[in-house]
């Protein structure tokens, strides 16, 4: 058995990496980690966890083989540094940092500390994408010149209801606005499926982007990537779709065209087919994450000790750069545009 800790438990260790862990073959969930104490108790007892720490030394020497680190990005490096030191294999959220010179540090103190840093760019695992990496690779479509993904939705929300229907303010989606917007904390996956498709590195990008709310970073984004094969990839992330309506109805679509045909998934009712000539294959489509299929792929890396095709350290630093770089440049662009105004 992989003996593996979890580093932060918040609402995706608890929707979606520790429910995985519990149902993969070969892993233990051994401990967890939440510096917020009542968090931890939360989630220890839900998931029946004995081994539970509020302190980061303690739990990196409960005896562990590996960890996941589901912090907020802002805790990454320092979760992941720590357990580099401990020569425990690693799996990083996304963003994997806040600053792509803090990826870089940790890219090369896992390397020489001689340990995995693995990405969760979940979205890969799923069966859709793995679907569509099929067909792109087989070329049912021909060669994809042109891919289009879009992923518009509410997250922007500064207000929840609370369980009485009271509107309450979110600070938890105010802070993922503050790390950067749609693009780089959920656009880093819409890139890293195009170059992962795809197969070819982006050459150059280029943003648009569209204010809703009053944050810094702009809560709607078109981002355009050439890459070096020459297809393109339009991505366009929204967390303020449909943010003011209580019947949100979130768009989550793919689109690859190829010189003989085209490819597409559409979430809402989950289509997944491709079409070439008078062929089409249609397949049962499903949700677009899968973190029982990741988990059961790290478990993989780990009893074979080499990463494959799992997302690593250098995938999540190229997908942050550009989100971040292309987020910038649309915040300095309306800055000039409304000093001009
Ligand atoms: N891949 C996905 O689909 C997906 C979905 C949601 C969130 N995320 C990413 O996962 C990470 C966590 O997001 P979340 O929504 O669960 O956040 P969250 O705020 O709900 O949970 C984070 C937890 O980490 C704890 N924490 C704070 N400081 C810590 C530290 N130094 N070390 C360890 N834990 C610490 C907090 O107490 C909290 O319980 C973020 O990087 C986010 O971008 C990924």
């Amino acid at each position: 058995m992989i003996r593996i800790g979890v580093m932060g438990c918040g609402v995706v260790a608890d929707y979606g990496h520790i429910p995985a862990i519990l149902q993969t073959p070969g892993l233990k969930l051994e401990a967890i980690f939440d510096p917020d104490p009542k968090r931890l108790q939360m989630e220890s007892s839900k998931f029946g966890v004995e081994k539970a720490f509020t302190n980061q030394e303690a739990f990196l020497d409960s005896g562990l083989d590996a960890v996941l680190v589901s912090s907020p990005a802002p805790f990454h490096k320092d979760n992941v540094l720590a357990a580099a030191d401990r020569k425990l294999q690693i799996l990083c959220e996304k963003p994997l940092a806040m600053e792509d010179h803090q990826a870089e540090e940790m890219i090369r103190y896992c390397e020489k500390a001689g340990v995995m840093l693995c990405v969760g760019f979940v979205y890969r695992f799923s069966r859709v994408a793995q679907q569509l990496k099929s067909w792109v690779q087989e070329e049912v479509v021909g060669d994809i010149r042109s891919v289009r993904l879009v992923y518009d939705w509410d997250l922007h929300g500064e207000w929840e209801q609370d369980e009485k229907g009271k509107w309450i303010k979110a600070p938890r989606y105010t802070g993922r606005m503050d790390e950067g917007g749609p693009m780089v904390d959920c656009g880093v996956h819409q890139i890293d499926l195009a170059r992962w498709w795809l197969g070819q590195e982006v050459v150059d990008y280029h943003a648009q982007a569209a204010w809703v709310g009053e944050y810094e970073a702009p809560d709607h984004v078109y981002l355009h990537l050439n890459h070096a094969g020459g297809a393109h990839t339009m991505v366009e992330m929204s967390f303020s779709y449909g943010h003011t309506a209580r019947d949100v109805t979130p768009m989550f679509t793919y689109d690859l065209i190829g010189s003989g045909g085209y490819l597409r998934y559409n979430r809402d009712g989950y289509i997944l087919d491709a079409h070439a000539g008078d062929r089409t294959i249609r397949v049962p489509g499903t949700s677009e994450k899968d973190f029982p299929a990741m988990h059961a792929a790290f478990a993989e890396v780990l009893r074979k000790g080499e990463p494959g095709d799992f997302p690593q350290g250098r995938d999540g630093l190229i997908a942050t750069k550009i989100a971040r770089d292309a987020t910038n440049e649309v915040i300095a662009s309306r800055k000039k545009l409304l000093q001009k105004a």
